[in-house]
């Protein structure tokens, strides 16, 4: 007979493909994550995603309770959810949070580029629910949000492999242009193997340190010469300000939030294309308008034309020293429970702190140093789990 190995309750344990054999409860769990999370409801929004992330690692569909013996993160809510769709197909607080107007609403402001929570909540509190009703209104949009809102439409179509692809060929001519032994890397999800993603994520690295610095405000300036940029947010790198035992979520590298004018390739145009949230509404697809300024109507819409010949696709450039590209390297890979899990283990079975530029090691007090993913995972104790099994 088959031993049955334990599921480890630590992501960071667990081979996650993207082949998910119960997308039917994960689904279902990760709308009570996202409604947790859209409530600031920080202890639910982890206990589905865990019990989310636990379903997904598993290499059987799950067909009866009796599958899930022993399987760690799952709580009562979330088996009883499980229990609910093995019964009837369905679960009645998910169908409700779907058809409830706060979640809708809050679920549709934070999908625009650089609008949290916070902000979401605060427009839904003031009575706002659609795009259109932002942007008729009085708001004072940061401009991140003002590219957000001018873009909207392109910016929830997901971005393909391929169009990641093209782009990393721009980002490498460009790149090269300034330091052409510099090494360009795609991260995020699409490192992990996925076909789609909400962005693409981009690393750069030189092999001699030092040379890196400076490279992405000459690179953006080159790009948007060309006419490549719609938007950028340029961070400077602050490692030298960090105080590396504060635990923080955000790294210090340099980076760019950025946005790309992808034009489109003649073999890439899809006629059926459907975007997520339905058909635009007649009037949010009228013209191309620009950022207006206080006091007149402002359209904020850019994407709505059907024909135009270029795409608006979100990339995030981050800059690493070559001696901190390995940590820089596993930070930007995801996916985001993966992270937070081995961060968690690394302090809770470690005693050391990781982060996206090192892992510290609290007892012989000292940095530890690698060059590759293989040699961090092995500092940590930790099989060495490839990108395409982090899709935790
Ligand atoms: N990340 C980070 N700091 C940020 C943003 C992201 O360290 N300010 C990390 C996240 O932890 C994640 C990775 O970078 O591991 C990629 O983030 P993101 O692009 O948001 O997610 P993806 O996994 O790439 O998925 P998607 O397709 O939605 O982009
Ligand atoms: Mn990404
Ligand atoms: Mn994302
Ligand atoms: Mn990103």
């Amino acid at each position: 007979g088959t031993i049955a190995v334990p599921v480890s309750p630590h992501a960071c344990q667990r081979r996650t493909t993207l082949n998910n054999r119960n997308r039917l409860f994960t689904d279902a769990l990760n709308i009570l994550a996202e409604n947790a999370e859209l409530s600031e409801n920080e202890g639910p929004y982890l206990a589905f995603t865990r019990a989310s992330s636990v379903l997904k690692s598993l290499p059987y569909n799950v067909t009866k309770m009796d599958d899930l013996k022993g399987i760690p993160n799952l709580g009562d809510h979330s088996r009883k959810l499980i229990e609910e769709i093995l019964e009837g197909g369905t679960c009645n607080e998910v169908q409700d949070l779907i058809q409830n107007v706060r979640y809708q609403t809050l679920k549709k402001f934070t999908s625009i580029f650089g609008v949290g929570v916070k902000t979401a909540d605060k427009w839904f509190k003031e009575g706002l629910r659609t795009l259109n009703e932002l942007r008729a209104s009085t708001i004072k949009f940061t401009k991140q949000q003002e590219a957000g809102l001018l873009y909207y439409e392109d910016l929830i179509l997901p971005v393909t492999k391929v169009e990641a692809d093209l782009i990393k060929q721009i980002i490498e001519e460009a790149v090269h242009r300034f330091l052409p032994s510099a090494i360009i890397t795609l991260t995020g999800g699409f490192r992990r193997g996925k076909e789609y993603g909400h962005d693409v994520d981009f690393l750069i690295t030189h092999r001699e340190e030092g040379r890196e610095e400076g490279l992405i405000s000459k690179v953006i300036s080159w790009m948007t010469a060309q006419g490549i940029i719609l938007y950028d947010d340029i961070t400077d790198n602050s490692y030298h300000k960090w105080k590396y035992k504060e635990s923080e979520t955000f790294d210090r590298f340099a980076k760019c939030f950025s946005i790309f004018k992808l034009q489109k390739m003649v073999h890439n145009l899809e006629p059926g294309r459907t975007c997520s949230h339905g058909s635009l509404a007649a009037n949010e697809t009228r013209g191309i308008g620009l950022a207006g300024h206080a006091g007149s109507p402002r359209h904020l819409t850019a994407t709505a034309a059907k024909d135009k010949d270029w795409k608006a696709v979100r990339v995030d450039l981050v800059v690493a020293p070559f001696g901190q590209y390995a940590y820089a390297l596993l930070g930007w890979t995801g996916s985001r429970l993966f992270e937070r899990d081995l961060r968690r283990y690394a302090k809770h079975f470690g005693h050391m702190i990781l982060n996206s530029h090192s892992l510290f090691d609290n007892k012989q007090n000292t940095f530890l140093l690698a060059a590759t993913e293989e040699e961090i995972f092995a500092h940590l104790g930790l099989d060495y789990i490839p990108p395409q099994e982090r899709n935790a």
